[in-house]
């Protein structure tokens, strides 16, 4: 099938790029002329594994190209993919639909014969009708179809998410827009892919519902873990013991600083924005964005307090910036806002991120950044690991200890056990986890 893709960030060049390697005439729309000449050319500027060999492969095949011109991709494609960016509005938290129907509007004076609209954006409730009704008042000759398709990629894992999903959800406002959408589908629905199909407004409240169910999982946990330390247990114990019920599962109860990134943030908050215009709050999710949001200044607490209480004028190493491993982004990341506090309370921070230095500098210019996890040991008080990166998980703990000026290691991700650093001398804190006393060592985690 021919598809153009409008708007190459992210979640588009993810898309166009697995669509062509489905074997589809992919043309994927930026109109950012550097960003367009840089993929060409098969660089990317994102971290993400997989993604620059796919292109690569993919634009030598002649399936893949880039063009900032509309008029170059919509014409000629069966399918248009509006795949650009839904930030928060500033001000009232509300999801920023400006580029999605400016998108729209562009498209739609671009189409011929008969064009699957689809809306890949994280999108609100209705936002699939309005597009509909702009690209309708715009071209009123348009033969199209509007369908919600909401995807479901995690960063860092996003090729294989795409390849492998655990269903694809399809919304449609008429039956024709079916057989467009299912033959594009074909290579994964072979693979045994569930394919969703559904209206277009309950797809969109799908994406919303899954992202802030999640968030909601980890922010449980999160509390629970704050209960064991309290009134004594070990909260990957009790994960463990919850997600072997089927009902449960195990993901998402990995226990930690609080989730950040560029979607549960903003899409929680979009959620619980548009359920309080319909007349119809989420409690739910409205406690879980507040609890997400006073637990960052928790987790600097816990660390002024492994600190004894005092971080004025000592040397904080941070270990891990980004949101979460494996990608270089630092959207939402829960360590902007810890290490804000402890540079507030006089702390001198050094931060080590295997990626995400880069996009930290920008956003953080009083802290110092380090080459290795040595280098921040150096003279360090305290060691905090805030992003679970894995080349943190093995790391030669006597050699770590002799460099620190005092041997406090702060495991904002229970990535040791107590066991394994105290006989290196390190006093230990993690989360929901008993300090001075090891969990099990041969319970294996029970999240992802
Ligand atoms: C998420 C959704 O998973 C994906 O389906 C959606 O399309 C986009 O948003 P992503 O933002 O890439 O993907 O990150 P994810 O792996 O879901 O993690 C989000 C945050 O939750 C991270 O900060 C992570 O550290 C945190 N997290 C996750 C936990 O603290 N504990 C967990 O058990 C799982």
């Amino acid at each position: 099938m021919k598809v153009a893709i409008v708007g190459s960030g992210y979640v588009g060049l993810v898309t166009g790029v697995c669509l062509a390697d489905f074997g589809h005439e992919v043309v994927c729309v930026d109109n950012d002329q550097t960003k367009v000449d840089r993929l060409s050319r098969g660089e990317i500027s994102i971290h993400e594994p997989g993604l620059g060999e796919l292109i690569k492969s993919n634009l030598a095949a002649g399936r893949l190209s880039f063009t900032s011109a509309l008029s170059e991709a919509v014409p000629t494609a069966e399918m248009v993919f509006i795949s650009v960016g839904t930030p928060s509005r500033r001000g009232d938290g509300h999801a920023d639909l400006s580029y999605v129907y400016a998108a729209a509007e562009a498209v739609a004076g671009h189409l011929s014969g008969f064009t699957v609209v689809v809306t890949k954006s994280t999108v609100p409730v209705g936002t699939g009708d309005e597009v509909a009704r702009i690209v309708d008042s715009a071209n009123p000759d348009a033969d199209v179809e509007v369908v919600s398709n909401p995807e479901f990629l995690r960063e860092g894992s996003a090729i294989d998410d795409f390849k492998r999903p655990d269903r694809i959800v399809i919304g449609i406002a008429n039956e024709r827009a079916r057989t467009p959408m299912a033959e594009l589908y074909r290579p994964l629905y072979l693979n045994q892919a569930p394919l969703m199909f559904t209206d277009r407004r309950t797809a969109e409240l799908t994406k919303y519902a899954a992202n802030a169910f999640l968030a909601m999982k980890i922010t449980f946990i999160n509390e629970m873990a704050d209960l064991c330390e309290a009134a004594g247990g070990d909260v990957q114990q009790v994960a463990r013991g919850m997600g072997l019920d089927n009902r449960i599962g195990p993901k998402f109860l990995h226990a930690g600083p609080g989730f950040g990134g560029s979607c549960f943030p903003k899409d929680t908050l979009a959620l619980v924005k548009i359920a309080q215009d319909f007349g119809s709050p989420m409690r739910l999710v409205e406690t879980t964005i507040s609890i997400n949001d006073q637990r960052k200044a928790a987790m600097s607490r816990k660390i002024v307090a492994a600190c004894g209480g005092e971080v004025r004028r000592k040397t904080i190493g941070v270990l891990g910036l980004t949101f979460k491993p494996n990608t270089d982004d630092m959207r939402e990341a829960p360590s902007i806002d810890i290490i804000g506090d402890l540079l507030d309370k006089g702390a001198r921070v050094v931060a080590y991120d295997p990626q995400g230095m880069r996009a930290a500098a920008e956003l953080m210019d009083n802290v110092e950044y380090a080459a290795s996890a040595y280098a921040v040991a150096e003279n360090a008080d305290a060691l905090v690991i805030v992003t679970e990166w894995n080349e943190f998980r093995s790391l030669d703990l006597a050699r770590l200890r002799r460099a620190m000026a005092s041997p406090v290691l702060v495991d904002l991700r229970n990535v040791y056990s107590y066991e394994e650093v105290a006989k290196h001398g390190f006093t230990y804190f993690s989360v929901g986890r008993p300090d001075g006393q090891d969990a099990d060592p041969t319970v294996e985690t029970a999240a992802e």
